[in-house]
């Protein structure tokens, strides 16, 4: 089995085991409200039928929400919505903590499905999709961000952590996906990250491979 492959496996494996850990509470299936792991589901074989989602796995998805519950994650950004796989696990767990997603796609037909299973998932309250460049979209943002998914275009993530890095709180993460899938053409980005001033940058070897940034 390849390391794409096994990690995909082991993330199904895991998220069995996290989603055990938790212990249901009125109202939450295993730990998540079941309208929003239906919405979950819906988008996993939505996306089994086309060739342009390039979601997060399973397990990559759970790591957010787990980490955006433990933080208390409020104000959170995401670069790249795609089909709303993501945002739906980040979005989710920010419902928890009270706070509220930005996502961003230049894609109209990709912002148009992501909305229709947040409205699903009932999370359309507390996510904006913004159709457009994220290099335009990201300079209108207001400071106070706790959490970022960048995973749009690589040759442009470190441009967006430069948009972004003054705009963070204190302790506010930023994670970088596909340092696995496309360390080559990360690698640049992360030596760049890891020398940051003012952050802190480790390898998260979760899903595809996520540079995990805290600003200190
Ligand atoms: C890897 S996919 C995002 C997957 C999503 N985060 C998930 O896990 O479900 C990358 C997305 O970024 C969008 N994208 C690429 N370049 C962009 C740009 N410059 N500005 C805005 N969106 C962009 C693409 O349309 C694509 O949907």
């Amino acid at each position: 089995m390849g390391s794409v492959e096994s990690a995909r496996a082991e993330a199904r494996g895991s998220c069995v085991n996290l989603r055990a850990g938790f212990r249901p509470r009125r109202g939450y299936h295993v730990g998540m409200q079941a309208r929003v792991s239906g919405a979950i589901a819906r988008v996993e074989r939505f996306m089994a039928t086309v060739d342009d989602a390039m979601a997060v796995p399973r397990e990559a998805g759970a790591f957010m929400h787990a980490l955006i519950l433990a933080t208390g994650a409020k104000n959170a950004v995401e670069i790249g919505t795609s089909y709303g796989y993501s945002g739906l696990w980040i979005a989710s767990a920010l419902a928890e903590n009270g706070g509220r997603l930005v996502t961003i796609d230049h894609t109209e037909r990709k912002a148009v499905a992501a909305r229709g299973a947040f409205e699903s998932a009932g999370l359309a309250d507390i996510i904006e999709t913004r159709v457009g460049e994220a290099l335009d979209v990201l300079p209108t943002l207001e400071a106070g961000i706790d959490f970022v998914l960048n995973d749009a275009d690589k040759p442009n993530c470190r441009r967006y952590v430069e948009l972004l890095a003054g705009r963070m709180n204190r302790r506010g993460v930023i994670l970088t996906d596909n340092t696995i899938t496309h360390a080559e053409q990360l690698a640049g980005f992360v030596e760049w990250v890891r020398r940051l001033e003012g952050f802190f940058s480790t390898r998260v070897p979760v899903g595809n491979g996520m540079e995990m940034t805290v600003k200190v």
